[in-house]
């Protein structure tokens, strides 16, 4: 008898234990990461958009949030930077949400381009069509194409649905919108080259500035994470518990994410880490391991491919300290 109800004690016990194991493999892999590529020092902030040539490139913050809402953290989680092109995944979340996945194929394509992220060489080749979501003239297209009568009724469904992958309002950084959109030309010629093509869907100059406007979304590591941690969870905020896409949409989500997060590396991303992420020229990186934890890293010097090099690293090394690629399968 005695033996019988020591049973579910031990076996609590056991949980405790792993569950105290897990979190401590999380932060151990945090901290050192961080103390591995807290002084590195290559890359360079982007300076085409001229405000982010004076954010301060030693913002340096990861946060992890698990699909059961933990947050692990270290560094800079009060700065905030502007999410660019990373909100190219939430949009196009919201777009696979109301109108459903062919519409994306039909409209956008989902194909990576292999070419730089804001290549006009990239449309001519496919006469505006298969031009991914997660560069800009797709994302530019999915500005144009999201729910909404006019660019009011569109930029609010944009920003809902940011905040409800973020479980906060995330505010627009003033001075990066307006160095972005005053110097904007070369968007706003993709939008127009688009629009030969037939492959715009409203305004080509107001697409472009609610385009502009949703980069220029502030967030910090942690609000990144959160975001992440969304699409790993299938699509339902852990920390706010509310269903902000369905699980399908997610998944659709982060497949795109596999093949064109990184631009032009994404391939090399892939086969390193087997994880989707995204990267934004304002130094953000999120990574979702599906069913695990969503990860976020801020870093404002970035690689030639536009992407940052010491949340590129950083995780890497999380990742792998983790074992957390998706693919990465111990024989039974
Ligand atoms: O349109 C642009 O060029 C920027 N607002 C966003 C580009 C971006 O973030 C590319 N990311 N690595």
């Amino acid at each position: 008898m005695k033996t019988l109800r020591l049973i579910p004690a031990i076996a609590l016990a056991g949980l405790l234990f792993s569950y105290t194991a897990i979190a401590q493999n999380y932060q151990a892999a945090i901290d050192n990461a961080y103390s591995k590529y807290k002084d590195l020092k290559e890359g360079a902030n982007a300076d085409y958009i001229k405000e982010l040539a004076n954010v301060d490139p030693d913002i340096y913050g990861i946060a992890i949030v698990t699909t059961d809402g933990k947050v692990y953290s270290k560094g800079d989680l009060s700065s905030r930077v502007s999410i660019q092109s990373i909100s190219k995944v939430f949009t196009l979340a919201k777009i696979l949400e109301e109108q459903g996945p062919q519409a994306i194929m039909d409209k956008i394509g989902v194909d990576a381009t292999g070419l730089r992220f804001n290549s006009i060489v990239a449309i001519e080749l496919q006469k505006g069509k298969e031009i991914n979501p997660l560069v800009n003239p797709g994302a530019i297209a999915a500005v144009s194409l999201i729910n909404g009568a006019d660019s009011a009724a569109k930029w609010r469904n944009i920003q809902q649905v940011h905040n409800e992958f973020a479980g906060s309002t995330l505010l627009v950084n003033g001075p990066v919108y307006v160095s972005e959109a005053g110097d904007n030309l070369r968007n706003q010629a993709i939008a127009h080259l688009l629009l030969a093509y037939g492959r715009m869907y409203f305004d080509p100059v107001q697409a472009t500035d609610v385009y502009t406007k949703q980069c220029a979304l502030n967030v910090n590591a942690k609000d990144l994470a959160v975001m992440a941690a969304t699409l790993a969870n299938g699509g339902t905020n852990p920390v706010t518990k509310k269903k902000v896409v369905s699980p399908e949409t997610a998944a659709y989500t982060m497949s795109v994410m596999e093949t064109a997060g990184l631009y032009d590396n994404a391939g090399q991303w892939l086969f390193k880490t087997g994880v989707p992420a995204k990267s934004g020229v304002g130094g953000g990186i999120i990574a979702a391991v599906p069913g695990k934890f969503g990860i976020a890293v801020i870093s404002p010097p970035l690689d030639a491919a536009g992407n940052s090099v010491k949340a590129q690293r950083t995780i890497e090394a999380i990742i792998a300290e983790l074992k957390a690629n998706p693919n990465l399968v111990m024989p039974k």
